[in-house]
């Protein structure tokens, strides 16, 4: 299908011009042929200061009413923490403008189908940035795994030890695990604050991995057990419609110095591995590679590791930890970054404007949420929760 073109980039506007957006949205909306750094916002004047002099905005401004209301502003991209969320939607809705948000979606499930609510009514394009959607590794991993939950090729040399098996349930049901190792040593300030991140990463990490999971498995998530230890440990497994079962663990004492996510799928008499973005590894997948391995952004350390793939950035990254140990520089350990798919959920994004298809529209953003909040209820109440109850109590 030819990609939808428009003959003038479209004028985006950065509401949030924080970590994620100065490390992502904005360079690359500045880098992109389709998009225009039209406007940033933020309270902070270093913060506007750094998005007019190093990235070109064209105007820079504390107040986000102005950017949206501006006949020159297509779309808004919106990366303040969660605390503001439904106003500026509710806004560009009425202006008819395209948003693209950061996850959470909302902190508040009301909040949230009230979101669904303005999204629906206005009919603007509209993205959530869980933008493992748009990674590489990640399309080419479900790609891969769909075609063989819907057409599986089994493996000639597969056991059948008995001659007949009992019909079970459950036969070729995948499962998923998803493993992150992160380090809170790393984390900001505003986690920790109950009036920006009130779920902590139950909420703001989780809803990545959940809306990963419901994306795979194309199936209706259903019931949600989890477990917390704090917000450091946190285990989550969801059971979908079809019995299929995603166990998520967020490892927050981990370490920088190893590969954040894995992502394990098990179907149809065969398995699939998403090593942090750097490679998809399959077995027992008919007419599948064994391996793939994807480009890394920004390779400070290109002669190290040249192989690529997950052995090749454990090169580049025990290398740049010894130069940031030596520097006594942390920041030096960031060498060569897995391809999470920003840029790309972005230039996707302008696609779905002009008229191509959605990327993380509304519904899937709010599955996404309702499973993460059906593990937040969970943990607390130490008892396995319905995404029914959550709907039920969240449309009071
Ligand atoms: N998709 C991802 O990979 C990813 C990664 C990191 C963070 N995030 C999400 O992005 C969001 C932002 O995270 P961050 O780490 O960049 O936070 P941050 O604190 O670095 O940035 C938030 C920015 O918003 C600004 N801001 C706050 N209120 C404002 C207002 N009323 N008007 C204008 N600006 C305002 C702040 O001054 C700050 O610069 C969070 O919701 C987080 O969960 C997503």
């Amino acid at each position: 299908m030819p990609l939808p073109t428009h003959s003038t980039p479209l004028r985006f506007a950065v509401i949030g011009c924080g970590a994620v957006a100065r490390a992502q949205h904005i360079p690359n909306i500045a880098a992109s042929s389709r998009m225009e750094l039209h406007t940033c916002v933020d309270l902070d004047d270093a913060v506007l200061a750094e998005c007019r002099d190093r990235y070109a905005a064209l105007h820079v401004t504390h107040d986000w009413h102005a950017a949206v209301a501006d006949p020159e502003v297509d779309a808004i991209c919106l990366a303040t923490t969660e605390r503001l969320r439904l106003p500026v939607i509710q806004a560009a809705a009425e202006a008819g403008k395209a948003v693209y948000v950061e996850k959470p979606l909302a902190t508040t499930l009301t909040e949230m189908y009230s979101i669904r609510e303005v999204v629906r009514t206005s009919g603007i394009a509209f993205c959530v940035g869980h933008n493992r959607r748009a990674s590489p590794a990640m399309l080419a991993a479900h790609a891969i795994f769909r075609e063989h939950m819907e057409r599986p090729q089994h493996a000639a040399w597969r056991w059948q030890r008995e001659a007949t098996l009992p019909p079970l349930p459950d036969d070729g049901v995948p499962s998923i695990a998803v493993r992150i190792n992160d380090d809170w040593h790393s984390w900001k300030g505003w986690v920790f604050d109950k009036t920006q991140a009130p779920h902590g990463p139950m909420l703001f990490e989780m809803t990545h991995f959940t809306d990963v999971c419901n994306w795979f498995l194309e199936d209706e998530p259903e019931e949600v057990t989890a477990v917390a230890s704090g917000m450091l440990n946190e285990a989550v497994i969801v059971r979908y419609r079809s019995g299929a079962l995603a166990t998520i663990l967020l490892a927050n004492n981990g370490t920088f110095a190893y590969c954040k996510e894995l992502y394990e799928m098990m179907g149809n008499g065969g398995y699939l591995a998403i090593d942090h973005m750097l490679e998809v590894r399959t077995a027992g997948i008919g007419g599948a590679p064994d391996r793939i391995v994807f480009p890394m952004i920004d390779d400070k350390h290109p002669q190290i590791g040249a192989e690529g793939g997950v052995t090749g950035w454990l090169a580049k990254k025990r290398a740049a930890c010894a130069e940031a140990a030596l520097a006594q520089d942390p920041l030096l350990q960031f060498t060569a970054e897995p391809d999470k798919g920003h840029a790309h959920a972005l230039e996707r994004f302008v696609d779905q404007i002009l008229g191509g298809p959605e990327v993380c529209g509304v519904d899937a953003a709010v599955l996404a949420t309702e499973v993460a909040f059906a593990a937040i209820h969970s943990a607390e109440q130490r008892r396995p929760v319905t995404l029914a109850e959550i709907r039920a109590g969240g449309q009071r």
